[in-house]
């Protein structure tokens, strides 16, 4: 069973005067949580056990927009990495889908799953790349569309795994962190389509929750 990089729930994080934050989001933010800096690291290692499984054939990482486009980038670039300096490679190519499933900080009821010709996948070493796993309700949805396809083999990797009080239905195949049960955004992972230009993963102010809702 994969574990990550466990953040208790007594973690207050870091205050946030002492990073660079953009200064449009300043007031909105209570404090940083996870600094970009320990994001790169933690996935430069996931990009290493990913390899170490999946690096014998072509892989096509499938990357779940918009909330994954930060860790999608990063964690090719340390697959690359690998590639050119191992003594082995694989060829990795990449495909997107497009999940929206979340209004102000809930779940909304309806997930809508919007992509690529996913029949491409047929036959492939498939990984799915995700921000974030709370219920595991997106991702049963996406890996049973995905299964209609028939890839030889599909692994998930998601940046953030989300310790809530509902038994975890999903856990993917490889976790970045597991963290509270709290809304955090930055890093790709937004409030409303809010704070994506934000490089350290942060918990919101209520009164920001408030300022962005729709
Ligand atoms: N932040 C942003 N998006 C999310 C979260 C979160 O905490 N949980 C599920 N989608
Ligand atoms: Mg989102």
């Amino acid at each position: 069973m994969a574990h990550g990089l466990q953040i208790r729930d007594e973690e207050s994080g870091y205050n946030k005067n002492l990073f660079c934050i953009p200064k449009h989001y300043e007031e909105d933010l209570e404090r940083v949580f996870i600094p970009h800096g320990l994001i790169l690291d933690r996935t430069e290692r996931l990009a290493r056990d990913i390899m170490q499984d999946m690096g014998s054939h072509h892989i096509v990482a499938l990357c779940v927009l918009k909330g994954g486009y930060k860790f999608f980038a990063d964690l090719l670039d340390h697959i690359k990495a690998l590639n050119q300096n191992g003594d082995k490679s694989v060829p990795v190519t990449v495909d997107f889908v497009r999940i929206k499933s979340y209004c102000n900080d809930s779940p909304t009821e309806k997930i809508s799953i919007v992509g690529e010709e996913l029949s491409t996948l047929n036959g492939k070493n498939v990984l799915v790349v995700e921000d974030i796993i709370e219920t595991g309700r997106t991702m049963k949805a996406l890996l049973s569309k995905l299964k209609d396809n028939e890839p030889k083999m599909v692994k998930v990797v998601s940046l953030l795994v989300k310790r809530t009080g509902q038994s975890p239905g999903y856990r993917p195949d490889y976790i970045g962190f597991e963290i509270p049960d709290k809304f955090v955004v930055g890093y790709a992972l937004d409030y409303n389509e809010y704070f994506r230009d934000l490089n350290h993963i942060c918990i919101l102010k209520e009164k920001a929750k408030e300022k962005y809702r729709i």
